[in-house]
């Protein structure tokens, strides 16, 4: 009798550890199972219709991890709103103002997720999952994976955090790399995700300053049609838009490890990837080998959405994504 009982503290123990095990932890697959067993399909619904009206709401999300996890982890801290006590939060940095989007679709995805489950599901895991079902759709389903979840929301966002952890575009391949170093990514993790690039759009001003205005390695023609989408100085109050990707601007693929090798690229830090013979061979490996992007990022995805996680004490469940809890 005794002994049995015994063996099952034994057993409890174990299983107790083989759970802190999970391979994402703190993160775990399937967190809202039993909290929100509608949760992930509910974003995925809003997500397919938000794509399906404009393919920019995909791209929105996709940046939107990224800009969230590098600053202050993956804890929506990008998405609080400035007020009386927090007058400058993150998202009115230069990084992320004026060109961040996708905050009114993050408000849906919330919306629909506190009616179904009020109080559940954090806005972390919102962005990590919007951006999964982002890569999802925008690949035709070519990107599909389980993103691990159990994030909580932080409470502090200032616009001097951003400036410390996101590099401009001008930056250079030791200045990317450093970067990306202090987040725990590797060099490979830096080359595969700005495969991102392959959607979405940017402002001129984030590349015409130190790409079009000064000579550099980009392509003469691209430069050409550049030149005539954006104004020769833009500034806040004249700064157009063009497609990351001018090949296929809506498809999540490798095209945009093609354009780097043709230099048909917006930004420096896109062009600096030829700059060390150990990027340039996984750029000519990510364009070449059918498949060989599409399965590391999805294990790149992963590891940027697990950055500084936040568990238990650390944050909360916002009911706003825009405001923290009182
Ligand atoms: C490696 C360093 C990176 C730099 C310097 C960089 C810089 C930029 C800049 C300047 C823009 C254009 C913003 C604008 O003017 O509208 C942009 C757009 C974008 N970036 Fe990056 N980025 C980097 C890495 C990443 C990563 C890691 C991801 C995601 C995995 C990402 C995803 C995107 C997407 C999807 C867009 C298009 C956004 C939209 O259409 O709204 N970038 N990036
Ligand atoms: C927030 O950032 C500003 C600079 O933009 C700085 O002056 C201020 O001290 C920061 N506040 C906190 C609480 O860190
Ligand atoms: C990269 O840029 C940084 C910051 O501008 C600079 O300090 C560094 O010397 C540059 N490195 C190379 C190899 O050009």
């Amino acid at each position: 009798m005794a002994s049995a009982t015994i063996l099952q503290a034994v057993t409890l123990l174990v299983l107790a550890v083989a759970c802190h095990a999970s391979p994402y932890y703190p993160l775990q697959l399937g967190y809202y199972h039993d909290k929100c067993p509608q949760a992930e399909s509910i974003v995925k619904a809003v997500m397919e219709k938000a794509i399906g009206q404009n393919p920019g709401n995909g791209a929105a999300v996709i940046r939107m991890l990224f800009h969230d996890c590098f600053v202050e982890g993956c804890d929506a801290s990008v998405l609080l709103d400035p007020t009386p006590f927090s007058p400058t939060p993150e998202k009115l940095s230069a990084p992320n103002n004026p060109s961040l989007r996708g905050f009114e679709l993050i408000d849906a995805i919330k919306d629909a997720l506190e009616a179904a489950c009020p109080g559940v599901v954090s806005c972390a895991d919102i962005i990590a999952f919007a951006a999964r079902d982002a890569s999802y759709f925008l690949s035709c389903g070519k990107v599909y994976f389980d993103m691990p979840s159990g994030r909580l929301d932080g409470t502090f966002s200032n616009e001097s955090e951003p400036l410390k952890f996101l590099v401009p575009p001008t930056s250079n391949l030791s200045t990317l790399i450093d970067s990306f170093d202090v987040k725990g990514l590797s060099v490979e993790d830096l080359v595969i995700l700005s495969g991102a690039h392959t959607v979405g759009r940017s402002h001129c001003s984030s590349f015409v300053p130190d790409r079009l205005a000064v000579p550099s390695d980009i392509d003469g023609g691209f430069a050409w049609f550049l030149r005539s989408q954006c104004p020769a100085n833009p500034t806040d109050s004249d700064d157009s838009t063009v497609m990351q990707d001018v090949v296929t601007p809506k498809d999540l693929d490798n095209q945009y490890y093609k354009n780097v090798m043709s230099h048909k690229v917006l930004f420096t830090s896109d062009a600096a990837l030829l700059t060390s013979p150990e990027t340039a061979k996984m750029v000519v490996d990510n364009a070449n080998i059918p498949g060989w992007w599409e399965d590391r990022f999805k294990t790149a995805m992963v590891k940027l959405a697990s950055i500084e996680v936040k568990t238990g004490y650390q944050g909360q469940v916002r009911r706003n994504c825009r405001a923290i809890n009182y």
